[in-house]
């Protein structure tokens, strides 16, 4: 079990969240089931904003990074908890909408925006738009020359920063599809362009190193770096930049291997050397806004499966098949990911085994877990993933035609459903049988 999490055991030996019994959630909504503890969605925002207010003085935005979970109930509560949200797409800015999120309060990132997003990004008054390369910074300036508007916009830069994490959640090197480049003079190119275009303004910089880092030196490196390029800017092009944007990427604790600091740590630390350097150099010091995605909201999930057939091939390994897989969680085929699991229904129960947790999908590589220490484990068994509220629901897929399970928040004993789980209907819904077949 993981030390610090929420998670209880009642006197029947089930695992317990936000005060409900998973084997009765398990039997009343069935499996697999995402699970969300809102008390700790609530706690781990308002411990950025909180920070942010302490360590800042509040001259800065926390944004919820959506991509992470992004359904209509979690931009409320981002919204009642009083934080922006960083949306990534025309499918996460239409959640925000639709959930009343206040639009000015969006940030609105993304590699290869359409057209047709930045003009639903405009149209609904997005607070800022984040340019990744100069194809979007000229599309952009003849759309808001047609609206007869001129935008404020941000820039995202690539620091340079080698963040030790998987290769594929980096994103700070220069060999990376996000954004303009420091160490090449990119970013140096882009501010003049925008200089020469008057339908924008650039006055923020943006950088996001990677995703799962648990040192606070790459965020401090980078806030410097960033702070530098600010004074180079203003002393070599005279702009001014008001805002500076140090995205997200905090570091959780997945297994016990893990070992992250507390989150308002990062704030304290980057507010510091903000405060520091711009002394230095003379520069005001900039609105700051900060993403986090993962930490919010992967401590306060979990996922609820039931097991099925248990294979053991003997002098090879036993594979625990569970009623879920990569189609709900794919985080384990893409990246190797390690989770801790528990057997809801008999807690106590003691480790016996070392097994693999295997989904239904038809792919050997449909595998949850390797090396996963389990008790004694057999059919009907409820089985908990923990800590996979963050890019499980958000990376969800329908392969093999699997239906994406409901989620339910879980506060104080009660559940409500926040996204309904899929039907066959769903499945088929966009199928067409064209007449003349
Ligand atoms: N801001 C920007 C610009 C980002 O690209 C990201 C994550 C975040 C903020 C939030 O980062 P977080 O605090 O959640 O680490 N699918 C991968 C993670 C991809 C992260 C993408 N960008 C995974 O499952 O590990």
């Amino acid at each position: 079990m993981i030390e610090n999490s929420k998670l209880q055991i009642n006197e029947k030996d089930h695992l317990v969240i936000g005060g409900c019994d998973c084997v009765e959630l398990a039997r009343e909504f069935g499996t697999p089931l995402y699970v969300m503890d809102e008390s700790v969605i609530r706690e781990n925002m308002r411990l950025y904003k909180n920070a942010m207010d302490k360590y800042y003085q509040g001259k800065g935005l926390v944004l919820y990074a959506s991509k992470a979970l992004c359904t209509m109930a979690l931009c409320k509560i981002a919204q009642q908890e009083g934080l922006g949200l960083d949306v990534v797409s025309g499918g996460e800015l239409y959640t925000a909408m639709k959930a009343g999120f206040p639009m000015e309060k969006v940030f609105f990132h993304g590699n290869n925006k359409t057209q047709a997003e930045l003009e639903t990004a405009l149209d609904a008054g997005i607070g800022r738009i984040v340019v990744d390369n100069t194809h979007e910074l000229k599309m952009l300036n003849a759309l808001c020359e047609k609206k007869g508007m001129k935008a404020q916009i941000s820039v995202r830069v690539k620091p340079g920063i080698d963040a030790h994490t998987h290769d594929f959640v980096k994103t700070g090197q220069i060999d990376s599809k996000f954004g303009v480049a420091l160490e090449n003079g990119e970013v140096f190119e882009f501010a003049q362009q925008c200089k020469m275009l008057s339908h924008v303004e650039l006055v923020g910089l943006h950088c996001h190193i990677g995703s799962q880092i648990f040192d606070l030196d790459p965020f401090i490196e980078t806030a410097k770096v960033m702070l530098g390029l600010i004074a180079d800017l203003k002393e070599r092009y005279g702009i001014i930049i008001t805002e500076l944007n140090l995205g997200g990427g905090f570091g959780i604790k997945y297994t016990k291997a893990d070992d992250p600091v507390e989150y308002d740590r990062y704030i304290e630390a980057v507010s510091q050397t903000v405060k520091q350097v711009c002394e230095e150099k003379g520069i005001q010091q900039p609105f700051m806004l900060m993403e986090p995605g993962r930490s919010i909201v992967a401590p306060a999930g979990i996922t609820l499966y039931t097991v099925g057939s248990v294979k053991e091939i003997k002098d090879v390994r036993t594979y625990v098949a569970i009623d879920g897989g990569m189609f709900d969680n794919p985080r384990y085929a893409l990246y190797q990911s390690k989770y801790s699991f528990v057997m809801a229904n008999k807690m106590s129960a003691p480790v016996s085994q070392k097994v693999t947790v295997a989904g239904k999908c038809c792919e050997s590589g449909d595998l949850i877990g390797k090396d996963v220490e389990l008790p004694e484990v057999e059919a009907g068994d409820i089985m908990a993933v923990l800590a996979t509220g963050a890019y499980n629901y958000s990376m969800s897929m329908n392969y093999n035609r699997n239906t994406r399970p409901p989620i339910i928040l879980v506060n104080q004993g009660k559940a409500k459903v926040i996204v309904k789980g899929e039907t066959y209907e769903d499945i088929i819904r966009n199928d067409v049988i064209p007449e003349e077949l």
